[in-house]
């Protein structure tokens, strides 16, 4: 059986974390690496942004396993994002051949739990409207679709902003 951990992500985490996103990159429109200054510096910014916040899922099924090969899952957000009880998600995925398990399921929900306990209000993230497994999942967790930016990624493929509003 798979026995996994939820836990923050720290500076030791770096190797492994940049190794995992070089895995899931190109699933991403446009991937990661395009994006920005690239993988490195952000995880980088993951891991040291004094507002980031980032849950690892890691297998502890198999000890021997090496430290890449443990990273299950991510979660990130960067809090403090328009306003001071806001955060935005700014990476949620998970290794290909451990999908439709629960591990983002897990990992949203510890996410969401700490966020409430640090007096966030409304949580914010997008995705492109191919990614049907991430529409699916966001909708299925509270999200509510705000803005659609028509033909944004590219030709046909739009970016869909969702914001969570916690209610206590
Ligand atoms: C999106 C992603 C993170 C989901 O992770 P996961 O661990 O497989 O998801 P879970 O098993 O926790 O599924 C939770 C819910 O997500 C949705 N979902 C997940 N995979 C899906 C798929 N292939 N098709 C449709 N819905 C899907 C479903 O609503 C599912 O609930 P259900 O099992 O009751 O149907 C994963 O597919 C992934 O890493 N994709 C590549 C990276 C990416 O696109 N990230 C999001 C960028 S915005």
């Amino acid at each position: 059986m798979l026995e996994i951990e939820i836990c923050r992500a720290g500076q030791g985490d770096y190797h492994s974390l940049c190794q995992f996103i070089e895995l899931v990159d190109k699933e991403f429109y446009p991937p990661l690496s395009l994006r920005g200054d690239g993988i490195e510096q952000r995880v980088r910014k993951c891991l040291l942004g004094q507002y980031s916040y980032y849950l690892l899922a890691k297998n502890t099924t198999d000890i021997e396993n090496d430290d890449a090969s443990k990273i299950l899952g991510v979660i990130g957000c960067n809090k403090y994002w328009k306003k001071e009880k806001d955060a935005y998600i700014n990476i949620m995925c998970v290794h290909p051949l451990y999908r439709k398990k629960g591990i983002s399921r897990i990992l949203f929900q510890k996410l969401e739990y700490d966020l409430i306990n640090q007096d966030i209000k409304k949580l914010y993230v997008c995705t492109w409207s191919t990614n049907t497994a991430a529409m699916s999942f966001y909708e299925s967790n509270g999200f509510i679709p705000y803005c659609v930016v028509k033909d944004d990624r590219n030709h046909g493929v739009d970016t869909i902003h969702y914001r969570k509003t916690f209610h206590l």
